[in-house]
Formats: structure tokens, C-alpha cells, sequence
């Protein structure tokens, strides 16, 4: 069971997953028109795995006794400036959501609640690894800067990321 407190947070944090998935469509959308489509196709992935974490959080919602509720979701940036800016807004939302999650542990711990600490652990682990990825890729961008053909060498590289549905990825 939640408390209502708890259930609020919790509606809130897929709430924000479900923001993370738009911004993330509006990213490849931007890099769709830039004639990028290796970037586009990267967070287009992302976004479907942000889908993924937003409906895990309404599965454990309902399936603890609480509602999960489909609130307005945020309009995200449409228009960026370079793909440096890109990879930088990025990292600071995923640092953003990584406090956030950080922040609904410590309150569902604080709550003795251990089936939602459970739960979350696996954003956890999940968030560490979507820093490294989203920073690795900025580290790149800042190194080739204007170069087109470092660009052309990434976008080939970023073209190859194809999503994985959560069944088949143990989480
Ligand atoms: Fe679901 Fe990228 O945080």
C-alpha cells in the first residue's frame, strides 16, 4: 500500500518520465531537420526508454493500491542551438531526474516503505548509466566541435543504437 504522499511522488516522477520521453522526441525531431539521422534515431530510442520508465512507475502505481493519474505533461524545447547544447541540456535533466529519484527513495525509506525502495533501486542503477551514456556522447561533441566530418563519423555511430524492450532487458 502507499501513503498518499508517497502516491503523489510517485505520480509526479512518471509524470516527469513521461516529460523526459517528449523532450527527448522534440531532441530527434530537432535533429531530424538538422539531416542527422543517426542523433535522431539515438533519442528516439531515448525517448521510447523513457516511455518505458514511465510506465513502470504507473504498473507500480495501480499494482499497489494506488492511481496512477495521466496529468498534462510539460511542452518541452523545441528549437537548439548546436549539438553540443543538445547533449548538455540532457545531462542537466537526467541530473535533474537522478535527484529526483534520489529524493523518492529517501522519502519512501523514510515511510518504511521497502517495497517502494525495492522498486526504485532499479532507476537507481538506471540513472548512472543514463549519465554516462548522455556524457560520454557530449564529451565527443565538444572534441569535433564544427568538424563535419566528425560530425558525419558520430551521427553513423549513433545511427546503430536500436531500443530494446524490457522484457529482454531483465530490468
Ligand atoms: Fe527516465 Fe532518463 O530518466
Amino acid at each position: 500500500m502507499l501513503s498518499s504522499e508517497l502516491e503523489k511522488s510517485l505520480n509526479e516522477q512518471m509524470n516527469r518520465e513521461f516529460y523526459s520521453a517528449y523532450l527527448y522526441l522534440s531532441m530527434s525531431s530537432w535533429f531530424a531537420v538538422q539531416e542527422l539521422p543517426g542523433f535522431a534515431n539515438w533519442f528516439r530510442v531515448q525517448t521510447q526508454e523513457e516511455l518505458v520508465h514511465a510506465m513502470k512507475f504507473f504498473d507500480f502505481i495501480n499494482g499497489t493500491g494506488g492511481h496512477a493519474i495521466a496529468a498534462a505533461i510539460d511542452g518541452p524545447p523545441s528549437g537548439f542551438e548546436s549539438i553540443v547544447q543538445v547533449f548538455e541540456k540532457s545531462l542537466v535533466h537526467e541530473k535533474f531526474v537522478t535527484s529526483c529519484i534520489n529524493k523518492l527513495v529517501d522519502q519512501a525509506r523514510g515511510e518504511g516503505n521497502h517495497a517502494t525502495d525495492i522498486f526504485l533501486q532499479w532507476f537507481v542503477t538506471e540513472q548512472m548509466e543514463e549519465e554516462s551514456s548522455v556524457s560520454a556522447i557530449l564529451k565527443k561533441a565538444r572534441l569535433i566541435g564544427d568538424d563535419g566530418r566528425g560530425i558525419l563519423m558520430i551521427d553513423a555511430e549513433l545511427a546503430t543504437r536500436v531500443f530494446v524492450p524490457p522484457a529482454q532487458q531483465g530490468g
